[in-house]
């Protein structure tokens, strides 16, 4: 049966993008008009189809490659290789390494500590900011993610981690900008830009070398430590760069986007930041932070933050490329094809999620889990190329809420448009600013 989709348009269908907004919001619009199953057009791509439903998609959960097209824009970064579009015997080993690093809990017990420290400084910081006007949420909390996600893969061995950070954000902001800048504007790219980049992305990789040969020389093998893990791995230096690079670049922007959504949502409504609060009392009594022990007793903040991801999936879309034919329900999709996950799109499948743009935590108490199929819920993807680091990823933000909710209260700025764009993540177009003031004064 042939797929149901828009007529094909000369310009590749670029145009339409742009005019939804970008491609996130292309297809909730796509897949609201044509059902679950969408043919669309996409630059680079003979056929594309976007699947929003969670039981048709496990068709596709084996698959094991990513669309070289759709991530060429990392390859810049890597030196030995997109790591994005590892071909899958590359990439199967370099997972499972990965895995046994940042899915463990001793690594996520042994830098908890650093990362509450992180936390608790900006916490101070907002606090000589109450009564002072808003803060910028986004701003502050990816810029938080990014120092935690340093100290994680780089340790305590960075002479200037200030640096490393800086430098790490120019990279982005020229790479990233690179994606999203129109081709006129491109043109009038500054060369400056361009070579500071550079030059910040050498220093970021000279920093990753000393570290890799303090660990050589150190001779530790430590399984929490993902740079020692690589090492002791054998992995080559380029690769173990790369990682780096790419770990950070994975963690950062989207870490802190999931935290300010969360912040923003509960500034909306206040009867489920009350019950979060509640339950932060009753955890920690007085403590300011809780232990790595303590998050998995605050269930309903857990549940307020997949909430938060389901409304605000941190990154809106992943993609495939077939390796064969694929039966998807009454369709047949070709090998080659791209196959186009709208993370968005599922979470607000009303099928599954009933009321899909109502803030209702409540949708994952255990019971109400058990009543959907498993891929109707994927903010960190699917299959064997979904996200290594979730469980990190809730750690962290987790602890940061956690730290934050039990210190502040926050208010929306009367008047803010928050409004939520593609940009590489889902990132709110003029930050998400929000008033700060201490729950408890004095
Ligand atoms: C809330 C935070 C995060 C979200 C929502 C998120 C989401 C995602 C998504 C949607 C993908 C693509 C998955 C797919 O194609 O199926 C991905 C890939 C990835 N993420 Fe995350 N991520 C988060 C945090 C992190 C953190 C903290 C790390 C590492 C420390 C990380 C490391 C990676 C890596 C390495 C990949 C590439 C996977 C591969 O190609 O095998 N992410 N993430």
């Amino acid at each position: 049966m042939r797929i149901p989709g828009p007529e094909p348009r000369a310009d590749g269908g670029v145009g339409a993008v742009a005019a939804a907004g970008g491609l996130h919001v292309y297809q909730l619009r796509l897949h609201a008009e044509y059902g679950p199953v969408v043919r669309f057009q996409l630059p680079g791509a003979e056929t594309a189809v976007s699947v929003a439903d969670p039981v048709l998609l496990e068709a596709t959960a084996h698959i094991d490659k990513r669309p070289e097209r759709l991530f060429e824009f990392l390859a810049p970064l890597c030196e030995a290789g997109n790591l994005q579009v590892l071909p899958a015997d590359e990439h199967t080993p370099w997972r499972r390494l990965l895995l046994s690093v940042l899915a463990g809990r001793p690594s996520h017990e042994r830098h908890f500590a650093r990362f509450t420290a992180l936390t608790t400084e900006v916490a101070d910081r907002w606090a000589k900011r109450a009564g002072h006007g808003p803060v910028e949420l986004q701003k502050d909390l990816t810029e938080l993610s990014l120092r935690m996600i340093c100290a994680y893969a780089l340790g305590g061995d960075v002479e200037d981690p200030d640096r490393v950070v800086t430098a790490f954000e120019e990279v982005l902001t020229e790479y990233l900008g690179r994606l999203y800048r129109t081709p006129a504007a491109e043109r009038e790219e500054s060369r400056k830009s361009a070579e500071g980049a550079e030059e910040a992305l050498a220093y970021l990789r000279a920093v990753v070398d000393r570290v890799v040969v303090a660990r050589r020389a150190g001779g530790r093998v430590d399984r929490s430590d993902l740079v020692g893990a690589l090492v002791d791995a054998g992995e080559r230096p380029a690769r173990i760069r790369d990682t780096v690079m790419m770990t950070m670049l994975a963690a950062h922007h989207t870490t802190g986007v999931a935290v300010s959504w969360t912040l923003h949502l509960l500034g909306r409504h206040p009867e489920v930041a009350e019950r979060v609060t509640e339950e932060l009392d009753r955890v920690l009594g007085d403590r300011a932070a809780p232990g790595y022990a303590d998050l998995r007793r605050l269930t309903y903040l857990e549940m307020v933050l997949k909430e938060a991801m389901r409304l605000y999936p941190p990154g809106p879309y992943g993609a495939r490329e077939t390796t064969e034919a694929l039966a998807l329900g009454e369709y047949e999709i070709p090998a080659g094809a791209t196959v186009f996950y709208p993370f968005w799109a599922v979470h607000m499948n009303a099928d599954y999620w009933p009321e899909p743009e109502k803030f209702v935590p409540e949708r994952f108490t255990p019971e109400e889990v058990a009543k959907r199929p498993r891929l109707a819920y994927i903010p960190f993807g699917l299959g064997p190329r979904g996200c290594e680091g979730a469980g990190l990823a809730m750690v962290e933000a987790e602890l940061v809420l956690a730290v934050l909710l039990k210190r502040f209260r926050f208010r929306p700025v009367p008047g803010h448009e928050v409004r939520p764009i593609e940009r590489f993540v889902l990132w709110a177009a003029d930050d998400i600013r929000m008033f700060v003031s201490p729950r408890v004064p004095g």
